[in-house]
């Protein structure tokens, strides 16, 4: 028998508990022997809760207990989730997480801390949710040299955006709604600025080009300069904004990532990805491109890719999978400055000004402009440095790249 004890009873945690009791046949079948949920640890009381007789509060008792083999931490942060995680992996218990802020900022040492003690920290929840991405990168497609990764990482800001869109409601509602789903993080700016999806692209890039990156290194925009005028340009183009993570390997070894919105056709598959979704496109020397496509938080797909994890350890008990990346260093990653795309751009100033500062392009219409702006697709490729260069003088509101 393999005993696990949760850390954090919110959203991802409850979540694990119900499905590690809820099919606990299944699993003990394709783990090779029952695992129990012995303990969970919550600042919080839980009196009503199925698992009352579970709930410590003092992390020692899990730490201290020899026949706690597996910790699952879904606490978040990198507070005392690095402590307990730590703790944890000192004892000799294998760690499962879904705290992909813990494992961008930290993972380099802690899967090094885990293989010295033997055992695993494994963290396939802390990208894409429900999605199989870790395995999948760092396994299934380990003879490829990766020569980028890209996607929609954040389930909540693609949510957002599709509920403006698709329903009208304003970004504040559309955030509310994302938050009573559960799929916010606790400071949702960390959604709504980009951060989260950072550090999942860090998480990615790492594994992918085996040398850590940090999250600051890795320059950030979110959702919350996007407009619905934005969005309405877009379309009459016929392309859609989302807010991509990309790590590109750059011919000199470091890596080119960053995070931002863009402007995707409609018809690539990543416009088509709406509400909670996420999907990531892979791109190895051997197979070409890959896509991974699935719900990208919430209780359950979160707790699906936990509870795997779980039963890898538990079947593999005593056989540490290694998952582990170099230190990076300062020069590790560059941003996306010298990357030539095409650029959307809305600005105030006449139409034809605009096209004419920008050496031509496609001048968009909306319905409702309120005159005194316009809008405008490059036709050219351009670094962000020669944008800003045919853009002096002009007063920009708005310059998205355009994907591909
Ligand atoms: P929640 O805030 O819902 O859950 C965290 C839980 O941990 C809360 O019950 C909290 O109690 C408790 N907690 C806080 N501090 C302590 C402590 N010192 N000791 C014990 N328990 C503590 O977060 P989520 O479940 O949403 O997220 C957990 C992790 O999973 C985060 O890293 C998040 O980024 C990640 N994640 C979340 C997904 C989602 O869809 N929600 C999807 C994928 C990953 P209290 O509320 O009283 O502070
Ligand atoms: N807040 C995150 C999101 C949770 O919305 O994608 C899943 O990592």
């Amino acid at each position: 028998m393999v005993n696990v004890a949760i850390l954090g009873f919110g959203t991802v945690g409850s979540g694990v508990a119900e499905v590690l009791t809820g099919h606990e046949s299944s699993i003990e079948r394709k783990a090779g022997g029952l695992i129990r949920l012995k303990y969970i640890l919550d600042v919080r009381d839980f009196p009503d809760s199925p698992f009352a007789d579970r709930f410590v509060k003092d992390f020692g008792v899990i730490e201290s207990d020899p026949e706690v083999d597996i910790v699952v931490e879904t606490i978040g942060g990198a507070g005392v989730a690095l402590d307990f995680t730590r703790r944890a992996l000192e004892a000799g218990k294998s760690v499962v997480t879904s705290n992909k802020e813990l494992v961008a900022t930290r993972g380099c040492e802690l899967t090094q801390l885990a293989r010295e003690k033997g055992v695993c920290y494994l963290f396939e929840a802390s990208v894409g949710g429900g999605i199989p991405i870790i395995r999948p990168l760092s396994q299934c497609l380990a003879a490829n040299e990766i020569l980028e990764i890209y996607g929609i990482l954040n389930g909540t800001t693609n949510y957002i955006l599709t509920r403006m869109i698709r329903a009208g409601i304003t970004f504040g509602e559309a955030l509310a709604e994302a938050q009573e789903r559960g799929y916010a993080e606790r400071d949702p700016s960390a959604d709504v600025e980009g951060h989260d999806a950072c550090r999942k692209i860090c998480i990615l890039a790492d594994i992918a080009f085996g040398r850590h990156i940090s999250p600051e290194q890795v320059p950030t925009q979110g959702i919350t300069g996007v407009t619905l005028a934005d969005v309405d340009y877009a379309e009459s183009a016929g392309k859609k904004i989302k807010l991509l993570g990309r790590a590109i390997r750059r011919e000199d070894g470091r890596v080119c990532a960053y995070v931002a919105p863009h402007l995707v056709d409609e018809s690539d598959p990543l416009a088509g990805v709406e509400d909670v979704f996420n999907a990531i496109s892979v791109r190895g020397d051997a197979i070409g491109d890959v896509m991974f496509y699935g719900r990208g938080a919430g209780k359950l797909p979160t707790a699906s890719a936990v509870v795997a994890d779980v039963i890898d350890v538990a079947r593999n008990m005593g056989h540490r999978r290694a998952l582990c990346w170099e230190p990076g260093g300062e020069n590790a990653a560059g941003g996306a400055d010298g990357l030539k795309s095409r650029w959307y751009v809305r600005a105030a100033a006449p139409a034809e000004g605009l096209r004419s500062a920008l050496g031509g392009g496609k001048l968009l219409a909306r319905r409702e402009s309120g005159g005194g702006e316009a809008a405008c697709l490059t036709d050219q490729a351009l670094t962000r440095g020669q944008l800003e260069e045919r853009l002096a003088g002009v007063e920009v509101c708005s310059a998205l790249r355009v994907l591909g």
